[in-house]
Protein backbone atom coordinates (compact mmCIF):
# COMPACT_ATOMS: atom_id res chain seq x y z
CA UNK A 1 0.00 0.00 0.00
CA UNK A 2 1.10 3.51 -0.94
CA UNK A 3 1.54 5.68 2.08
CA UNK A 4 1.53 9.56 0.86
CA UNK A 5 2.67 12.28 3.72
CA UNK A 6 -0.94 14.50 3.30
CA UNK A 7 0.39 18.39 2.95
CA UNK A 8 3.80 16.62 3.65
CA UNK A 9 4.96 15.77 6.96
CA UNK A 10 2.17 17.89 8.26
CA UNK A 11 1.78 16.49 11.74
CA UNK A 12 5.33 17.37 12.61
CA UNK A 13 5.87 20.30 10.32
CA UNK A 14 4.17 23.15 8.69
CA UNK A 15 1.73 22.43 6.47
CA UNK A 16 2.10 22.76 2.75
CA UNK A 17 5.70 24.05 2.90
CA UNK A 18 9.27 22.66 1.33
CA UNK A 19 10.25 21.92 5.11
CA UNK A 20 7.16 19.23 5.38
CA UNK A 21 8.14 17.84 2.10
CA UNK A 22 11.44 17.34 2.60
CA UNK A 23 10.71 15.97 6.38
CA UNK A 24 8.59 13.30 4.42
CA UNK A 25 10.50 12.09 2.13
CA UNK A 26 13.56 11.68 4.77
CA UNK A 27 10.29 9.11 6.39
CA UNK A 28 10.17 6.59 3.63
CA UNK A 29 7.01 7.52 2.43
CA UNK A 30 6.11 6.92 -1.32
CA UNK A 31 4.51 10.11 -2.27
CA UNK A 32 3.69 13.95 -1.05
CA UNK A 33 -0.09 15.05 -0.80
CA UNK A 34 -0.77 18.86 -1.87
CA UNK A 35 -3.18 21.54 -2.67
CA UNK A 36 -2.16 24.18 -5.03
CA UNK A 37 -4.29 27.59 -5.93
CA UNK A 38 -3.56 30.04 -8.02
CA UNK A 39 -2.16 33.77 -6.57
CA UNK A 40 -3.33 37.41 -8.20
CA UNK A 41 -0.19 37.36 -10.96
CA UNK A 42 -1.48 33.78 -12.28
CA UNK A 43 1.37 31.76 -10.46
CA UNK A 44 0.57 28.42 -9.01
CA UNK A 45 1.57 28.27 -5.30
CA UNK A 46 0.98 25.65 -2.48
CA UNK A 47 -1.25 25.97 0.53
CA UNK A 48 -4.86 23.94 1.38
CA UNK A 49 -7.08 27.07 2.27
CA UNK A 50 -8.23 29.79 -0.14
CA UNK A 51 -7.40 32.37 2.89
CA UNK A 52 -3.80 33.42 4.47
CA UNK A 53 -5.40 33.23 7.84
CA UNK A 54 -5.26 29.99 9.61
CA UNK A 55 -2.07 28.47 8.25
CA UNK A 56 0.49 32.10 7.67
CA UNK A 57 1.02 35.71 8.72
CA UNK A 58 -0.94 37.24 6.05
CA UNK A 59 -4.47 37.99 6.20
CA UNK A 60 -7.71 37.44 3.20
CA UNK A 61 -7.65 35.54 -0.11
CA UNK A 62 -4.86 34.20 -1.67
CA UNK A 63 -6.03 35.09 -5.21
CA UNK A 64 -5.61 38.65 -3.87
CA UNK A 65 -2.20 38.82 -3.43
CA UNK A 66 0.85 38.14 -6.17
CA UNK A 67 3.62 35.38 -5.71
CA UNK A 68 5.86 37.90 -4.40
CA UNK A 69 3.55 39.11 -1.75
CA UNK A 70 2.48 35.82 -0.87
CA UNK A 71 6.19 35.02 0.00
CA UNK A 72 6.36 37.96 1.93
CA UNK A 73 4.02 36.15 4.79
CA UNK A 74 5.05 33.42 7.28
CA UNK A 75 3.61 30.32 6.65
CA UNK A 76 5.03 28.29 9.64
CA UNK A 77 2.43 30.00 12.52
CA UNK A 78 0.79 26.92 12.35
CA UNK A 79 2.85 25.32 14.33
CA UNK A 80 2.93 27.87 17.02
CA UNK A 81 6.12 29.62 15.36
CA UNK A 82 7.94 26.47 17.10
CA UNK A 83 10.10 26.19 13.25
CA UNK A 84 11.83 28.80 11.60
CA UNK A 85 9.70 31.04 8.92
CA UNK A 86 8.78 29.41 5.93
CA UNK A 87 7.37 30.38 2.58
CA UNK A 88 4.11 29.18 0.83
CA UNK A 89 5.98 27.48 -2.04
CA UNK A 90 5.47 27.96 -5.45
CA UNK A 91 4.79 24.61 -7.21
CA UNK A 92 7.49 25.56 -9.75
CA UNK A 93 10.08 25.35 -6.58
CA UNK A 94 8.66 22.09 -5.13
CA UNK A 95 8.94 20.34 -8.72
CA UNK A 96 11.97 21.74 -9.22
CA UNK A 97 13.14 19.69 -5.90
CA UNK A 98 10.95 16.43 -6.48
CA UNK A 99 11.49 15.50 -10.01
CA UNK A 100 15.29 14.70 -7.47
CA UNK A 101 13.23 12.69 -5.71
CA UNK A 102 11.40 8.72 -6.13
CA UNK A 103 8.28 10.31 -4.76
CA UNK A 104 5.38 10.42 -6.75
CA UNK A 105 3.47 13.66 -6.18
CA UNK A 106 -0.58 13.76 -5.25
CA UNK A 107 -1.78 17.24 -6.75
CA UNK A 108 -4.95 18.19 -5.18
CA UNK A 109 -6.48 21.38 -7.23
CA UNK A 110 -8.64 23.63 -4.59
CA UNK A 111 -11.36 24.73 -7.58
CA UNK A 112 -14.22 24.58 -5.38
CA UNK A 113 -14.68 27.72 -3.77
CA UNK A 114 -12.36 29.69 -5.96
CA UNK A 115 -12.35 28.89 -9.59
CA UNK A 116 -8.83 29.75 -10.61
CA UNK A 117 -8.56 30.71 -14.56
CA UNK A 118 -6.53 28.11 -16.36
CA UNK A 119 -5.14 26.79 -13.35
CA UNK A 120 -5.48 23.09 -15.44
CA UNK A 121 -3.67 24.68 -18.17
CA UNK A 122 -0.88 26.12 -15.98
CA UNK A 123 -0.35 22.58 -14.32
CA UNK A 124 0.16 20.61 -17.29
CA UNK A 125 2.75 23.15 -18.59
CA UNK A 126 4.75 22.77 -15.21
CA UNK A 127 4.27 19.07 -15.36
CA UNK A 128 5.66 18.83 -19.05
CA UNK A 129 8.53 21.31 -18.35
CA UNK A 130 9.72 18.88 -15.03
CA UNK A 131 9.07 15.84 -17.03
CA UNK A 132 7.10 14.65 -14.05
CA UNK A 133 3.95 12.49 -15.89
CA UNK A 134 4.87 9.04 -14.86
CA UNK A 135 5.46 10.35 -11.05
CA UNK A 136 2.09 12.17 -10.43
CA UNK A 137 -1.84 12.22 -9.96
CA UNK A 138 -4.38 14.92 -10.25
CA UNK A 139 -7.40 15.04 -7.98
CA UNK A 140 -9.71 17.36 -6.58
CA UNK A 141 -13.60 17.86 -5.46
CA UNK A 142 -14.64 19.33 -8.35
CA UNK A 143 -14.40 16.94 -10.54
CA UNK A 144 -14.83 19.15 -13.67
CA UNK A 145 -11.12 20.09 -12.90
CA UNK A 146 -10.26 15.84 -12.97
CA UNK A 147 -12.09 15.78 -16.28
CA UNK A 148 -9.98 18.79 -17.51
CA UNK A 149 -6.46 17.08 -16.29
CA UNK A 150 -7.28 14.10 -18.17
CA UNK A 151 -8.25 15.93 -21.23
CA UNK A 152 -4.55 17.70 -21.22
CA UNK A 153 -2.62 14.96 -19.74
CA UNK A 154 -4.69 11.74 -20.53
CA UNK A 155 -1.98 9.39 -19.15
CA UNK A 156 -1.72 10.93 -16.22
CA UNK A 157 -3.79 9.29 -13.50
CA UNK A 158 -6.49 10.81 -11.34
CA UNK A 159 -8.79 10.45 -8.62
CA UNK A 160 -12.39 11.77 -7.89
CA UNK A 161 -12.44 13.46 -4.22
CA UNK A 162 -15.18 13.04 -1.73
CA UNK A 163 -16.19 14.52 1.44
CA UNK A 164 -19.17 14.49 3.02
CA UNK A 165 -20.30 11.36 2.72
CA UNK A 166 -19.22 7.82 0.23
CA UNK A 167 -20.32 8.12 -3.55
CA UNK A 168 -22.75 5.33 -3.55
CA UNK A 169 -21.49 2.60 -6.35
CA UNK A 170 -17.96 5.06 -6.48
CA UNK A 171 -16.25 2.05 -8.93
CA UNK A 172 -18.68 2.37 -11.29
CA UNK A 173 -18.88 5.86 -11.47
CA UNK A 174 -15.27 6.79 -11.90
CA UNK A 175 -14.85 4.09 -14.45
CA UNK A 176 -17.97 5.64 -16.22
CA UNK A 177 -16.01 9.15 -16.30
CA UNK A 178 -12.41 7.31 -17.32
CA UNK A 179 -10.68 8.45 -13.52
CA UNK A 180 -8.26 5.84 -11.94
CA UNK A 181 -8.88 6.70 -8.49
CA UNK A 182 -11.16 7.29 -5.78
CA UNK A 183 -10.27 9.05 -2.66
CA UNK A 184 -13.12 9.21 -0.31
CA UNK A 185 -12.78 10.41 3.50
CA UNK A 186 -11.70 7.25 5.71
CA UNK A 187 -14.17 7.97 7.98
CA UNK A 188 -17.31 7.48 5.57
CA UNK A 189 -15.97 4.60 3.12
CA UNK A 190 -17.39 1.84 3.42
CA UNK A 191 -16.66 -2.09 2.22
CA UNK A 192 -19.36 -1.86 -0.29
CA UNK A 193 -17.75 0.63 -2.22
CA UNK A 194 -14.41 -1.09 -1.61
CA UNK A 195 -15.97 -4.27 -3.43
CA UNK A 196 -17.60 -1.75 -5.91
CA UNK A 197 -14.07 -0.09 -7.01
CA UNK A 198 -12.73 -3.57 -6.85
CA UNK A 199 -15.36 -4.73 -9.38
CA UNK A 200 -14.47 -1.69 -11.70
CA UNK A 201 -10.67 -1.53 -11.89
CA UNK A 202 -10.86 1.50 -9.71
CA UNK A 203 -7.58 2.20 -7.26
CA UNK A 204 -8.53 3.70 -3.61
CA UNK A 205 -6.73 6.83 -1.76
CA UNK A 206 -8.22 7.27 1.12
CA UNK A 207 -7.39 10.56 3.77
CA UNK A 208 -6.83 11.41 6.33
CA UNK A 209 -5.48 7.86 8.11
CA UNK A 210 -3.85 8.79 11.29
CA UNK A 211 -4.19 5.74 13.20
CA UNK A 212 -2.84 1.51 12.03
CA UNK A 213 -6.49 0.35 13.02
CA UNK A 214 -8.19 2.67 10.12
CA UNK A 215 -5.06 1.77 7.98
CA UNK A 216 -4.92 -1.97 8.09
CA UNK A 217 -8.49 -2.32 7.72
CA UNK A 218 -8.24 -0.30 4.43
CA UNK A 219 -5.41 -2.96 3.60
CA UNK A 220 -7.42 -5.79 4.30
CA UNK A 221 -10.04 -3.84 1.83
CA UNK A 222 -7.74 -3.48 -1.02
CA UNK A 223 -6.89 -0.15 -0.96
CA UNK A 224 -4.01 0.98 -3.02
CA UNK A 225 -2.76 4.12 -0.67
CA UNK A 226 -3.69 6.57 2.20
CA UNK A 227 -2.82 9.97 3.05
CA UNK A 228 -1.50 10.70 6.50
CA UNK A 229 -0.16 13.56 8.64
CA UNK A 230 2.60 10.62 10.06
CA UNK A 231 4.10 9.30 7.23
CA UNK A 232 7.11 7.53 9.03
CA UNK A 233 4.61 5.19 11.23
CA UNK A 234 2.49 4.12 8.12
CA UNK A 235 5.31 3.47 5.81
CA UNK A 236 6.76 1.62 7.88
CA UNK A 237 4.07 -0.77 9.00
CA UNK A 238 3.29 -0.74 4.93
CA UNK A 239 7.37 -2.03 4.32
CA UNK A 240 6.71 -4.60 6.15
CA UNK A 241 4.19 -6.49 5.83
O1 LIG B 1 -6.38 14.80 -0.96
C1 LIG B 1 -6.78 14.29 0.26
C2 LIG B 1 -7.15 15.39 1.22
O2 LIG B 1 -6.11 16.32 1.24
C3 LIG B 1 -8.43 16.07 0.88
O3 LIG B 1 -8.85 17.01 1.83
O4 LIG B 1 -9.11 19.20 2.85
O5 LIG B 1 -7.07 17.86 3.34
O6 LIG B 1 -7.36 18.89 1.11
P1 LIG B 1 -8.05 18.28 2.30
MG1 LIG C 1 -5.58 18.12 0.14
Amino acid sequence: MRVFAHRGYSGKYPENTMLAFREAEKTGADGIELDVQLSKDGELVIIHDETLNRTTTGKGYVKDYTLSELKSFNASVIKGNTCAPEQIPSFEEYCEWVKDTRLVTNVELKTSIVYYPEIEEKLTEMIKVFKLEDRVIFSSFNHLSIVRMKQFLPDCPVGALVEHDDLQFAGYYCNKYGFEYYHPDSSLFTKENADNCRQYGIGVNSWTVNDLGTFERLYEWGAEGVFTNYPRILADWAHRN
